[in-house]
């Protein structure tokens, strides 16, 4: 989408949470786009260490974890001078303007959420209602900035849709308060599926560690995890619905490199299995070297992700009190 200059580009925003390393899938699908989207749009990223705390944290590996996420974000190519890049629980609008949304959600539609009921289920020793609100706390990461898009998976479109019913709602009530937010439909992402259940999608939290893998792997794991991955009988190399796990390959090896299906296909004609595998391999390897390289870098030196932090922190901050202000005037809350 051109801009002229003139036109105020569209606010993109999207949060991670800090817990365990993101896999390819992760990258391949959404991050990869990040760092190219500034161009276009006026982007902000985060980490969402606030939805963290719904289950139960070790305060050190909190700590580290929100880093490294931090650390990750900045390894994307993603530039503090050019995106603003911040840590939720340090802006403080965002629990504040969450409390407001909580009065504005209904029991009933939080109770529907998939992942209140799923959670709630895989964490039953510890169902807290920040568990049960965490889509309020969402609404307000999104609707503090007057987002236009939201980048997010398949699992979130529904806390999207509930944080349009809650603008809605609210602009019924106060005019003109919101921006009606969008899931953002990147460019042709790609699906990434597990290595050893290709009908599944890709997952950190799959027990099987070699049906992923982690955008921290080093080159030995990744070639190993590819070629132990799932194909099928035919050896050849083409795309189709009855060949899941070749075509997940072709669709990482087509994300790395650019190459269309056809290229790919008529590259590998008469070649084996093992022949795509290697070259698979070879293309993620080298997609992540840059990602892995500039991910050490920063996390070797604290002081300066805690300085892009803190800037990150006063720009979203700057950003997210002028919304909080003006919903909290709209609603009657005393002005001093
Ligand atoms: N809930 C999201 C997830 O688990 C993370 C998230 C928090 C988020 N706030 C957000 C994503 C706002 C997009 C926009 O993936």
């Amino acid at each position: 989408m051109e801009q002229t200059q003139s036109e105020k580009k569209k606010v993109v925003l999207s949060l991670v949470q800090p817990s365990g390393v993101p896999t390819l899938g992760n990258y391949l699908g959404a991050f990869k786009n990040w760092a190219g989207m500034a161009k276009d749009y006026d982007c902000l990223f985060g980490v969402a260490d606030l939805h963290a705390i719904t289950v139960r944290q070790v305060p050190a590996e909190l700590r580290a974890h929100t880093l490294e996420v931090f650390a990750l974000l900045l390894a994307l190519g993603l530039d503090p001078q050019r995106e603003t890049i911040f840590v939720q629980s340090q802006v403080p609008e965002h629990a504040q303007l969450a409390w407001i949304l909580n009065c504005y959600t209904q029991f009933g539609e939080a109770s529907r959420m998939t992942q209140f009921k799923e959670k709630s289920q895989s964490h039953a020793d510890n169902v807290n209602v920040g568990l049960f609100t965490y889509p309020a706390l969402m609404a307000a990461d999104i609707l503090l900035y007057q987002a236009d898009f939201v980048p997010v998976g398949e699992d979130q479109k529904q806390h999207l849709e509930l944080t349009r019913n809650i603008a809605e709602r609210m602009n019924g009530v106060y005019e003109n308060l919101f921006t009606m937010p969008e899931p953002f439909i990147g460019k042709a992402g790609a699906r990434v599926m597990s290595l050893t259940e290709p009908e599944k999608k890709m997952s950190k939290s799959d027990p099987n560690q070699k049906s992923f893998v982690s955008l921290l792997d080093t080159p030995d794991v990744i070639a190993k995890k590819i070629k132990s991955a799932v194909t099928d009988s035919e050896a050849r190399v083409y795309f189709s619905a009855e060949k899941p796990g070749v075509s997940n390959l072709m669709g990482i090896y087509s994300c790395c490199t650019g190459r269309s299906y056809d290229e790919i296909e008529a590259e590998f004609a008469g070649k084996g299995y093992g022949d795509f595998k290697a070259a698979v391999a070879e293309a993620v390897v080298e997609e992540l070297r840059p990602v892995q390289e500039r991910y050490k870098k920063h996390l070797a030196d604290k002081a300066y992700l805690l300085e892009c932090a803190a800037k990150g922190a006063e720009q979203a901050s700057r950003r997210a009190s002028k919304t909080l202000g003006k919903a909290m005037k709209k609603i009657g809350f005393l002005q001093l």
